[in-house]
């Protein structure tokens, strides 16, 4: 079995020590020679970095070498798969976008709305040379993205490198909704085998069957309804935001019982009801910078300075773990089946060709290899368009520079719709992103 050079770009991240558990718990399934880590944020970087020394250490001594580095060529030549988890901006400009919506009586939220399209005008410009600078040094890596808002930074990506087969973005929300079926199923979420259409959190489980092909779905939905709903994932089951996210879900699937809702339509579907319960003095950024952010610092000084990992706050993630066995099935061809995001080309005859969308897809060393889903229904293809033309107008925006462009696709997006208020929030968010967005 190949062993891989794997590289993290956006190594500072909330996520990676999450991440350097999963790969731990996969290293007989995906065995890595090398880790590098990439960050253009030294001092973020090196927290993360001095504690996965001495997790690795203790843990994954089959290592050759674990390095990290703010240099491209270092980074990136000879590199098997780069995993990208960047936040252009930081936590600090998600909670402007987030507070600035509000202001403005629109959902705040990071890939929803206004803050969705502010985090994608800033995403859209270092996705485009990070990925520029991985293929100056490994024309062949997979480079497998989880950078948000993924659906724009999917659409802007697919533009500029049309040709690039070996560049996947991909989301957890669907895995990590699985896991709470799998909970109320009393099935291992391995053995579920789900159908689903969208575009990234912006979808629908259509059927949840197991390996052996027994159909759960009626009997999940009455559960949801009968019983409830909660996130199970170990990041974010305690998480109160999380909880009443999940909780949102079932009355969506009451609301509209066909298909099983991914949880961010919530934001689409009841968006005065999400204003009403936020409180812009501590939006869902300012709670990640006092709760995720924090626990994973506290715990990598603590790692530091006790120099071991042995009695750290550490868990493995389904965030981690979908991506290290993504990575597994694309290197070593296995052909197992993921919701990913890829580009339509009549996976879904009545949405456009060029729709990045989010569906279930056999991995191979070929790449994803879509199931074809069909036609959707009225109600659906309807919403989807909707927000479709919305991710379409943002990219179009970046590249054109164009501001009547974001005044389109606010009024085309369900949390904003109203034409004075689009204007009044683009303008806001255009004083707030200088340096970040293009010059409008
Ligand atoms: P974070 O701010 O904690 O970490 C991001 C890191 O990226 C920072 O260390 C920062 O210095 C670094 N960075 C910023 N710009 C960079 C660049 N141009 N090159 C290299 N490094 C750069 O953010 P986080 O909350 O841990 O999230 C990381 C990313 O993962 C975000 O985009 C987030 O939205 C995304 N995410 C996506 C999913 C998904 O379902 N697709 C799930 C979770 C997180
Ligand atoms: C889910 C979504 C991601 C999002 C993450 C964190 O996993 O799929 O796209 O970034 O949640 O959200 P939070 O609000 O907890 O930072
Ligand atoms: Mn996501």
């Amino acid at each position: 079995m190949k062993k891989q050079r794997l590289v993290v770009a956006g190594s500072g991240s909330t996520y990676t020590m999450g991440m350097m558990m999963s790969l731990i718990e996969e290293k007989e399934r995906f065995p890595l020679k090398e880790v590098v880590f990439y960050d253009i944020d030294e001092k973020r970087q090196e927290r993360n970095a001095k504690a996965t020394e001495v997790l690795f250490e203790e843990r994954y001594p089959e290592l050759d070498s674990f390095s990290y580095t703010t240099d491209k060529q270092k980074a990136f030549e000879g590199a098997d798969f780069v995993f990208v988890q960047i936040r252009t901006g930081g936590l600090a400009m998600r909670e402007k976008d987030e507070q600035i919506a509000l202001k403005h009586g629109i959902v705040g939220q990071e890939t929803c709305g206004p803050g969705g399209m502010a985090y994608g005008l800033r995403s859209i410009k270092d996705m485009i040379q990070l990925v520029k600078d991985i293929r100056k040094y490994s024309p062949d890596a997979w480079i497998l993205n989880y950078t948000n808002p993924a659906a724009i930074v999917a659409d802007a990506l697919a533009r500029e490198f049309p040709s690039d087969d070996r560049l996947m973005n991909i989301c957890d929300m669907p895995i990590a909704i699985m896991i709470s079926y799998a909970k109320l199923l009393q099935l291992d979420v391995w053995d579920l085998v789900p159908e689903y259409f969208g575009l990234n959190h912006f979808g629908w489980f259509t059927k949840i069957y197991d390996k052996e092909g027994n159909d759960h779905t009626e009997r999940l939905k009455n559960l949801i309804i009968e019983t409830g709903f909660k996130p199970e994932d170990t990041e974010i089951a305690n998480d109160v935001s999380w909880q009443k996210t999940f909780e949102q879900a079932r009355q969506m699937l009451i609301d509209f019982p066909e298909f099983l809702p991914n949880t961010y339509l919530q934001y689409y579907l009841y968006p005065e009801q999400m204003v009403d319960k936020e409180d812009p003095a501590n939006t869902r950024a300012r709670q990640v910078i006092e709760g995720r952010q924090k626990r994973v610092h506290d715990t990598c000084d603590f790692i530091i300075k006790e120099g071991t990992a042995e009695n750290a706050d550490l868990h493995v993630d389904i965030h981690g773990v979908f991506m290290v066995r993504a990575a597994e099935s694309l290197a070593y061809n296995l052909a197992e089946r993921f919701i990913v995001i890829v580009k339509n080309n009549g996976i879904i005859p009545n949405l456009p060709a060029d729709a990045m969308v989010e569906v279930p897809c056999l991995l191979t060393s070929q790449g994803p290899q879509p199931f074809t889903v069909g036609e959707i229904p009225t109600f659906y293809k309807g919403l989807i368009e909707g927000q479709l033309a919305y991710e379409k107008l943002v990219v179009d925006s970046y590249f054109e520079k164009s501001k009547q462009k974001l005044i389109q696709a606010l009024t085309l997006n369900r949390t904003v719709v109203n034409v004075s208020k689009a204007k009044a929030v683009i303008e806001d968010l255009i004083a707030a992103n200088k340096g970040y967005w293009p010059e409008y």
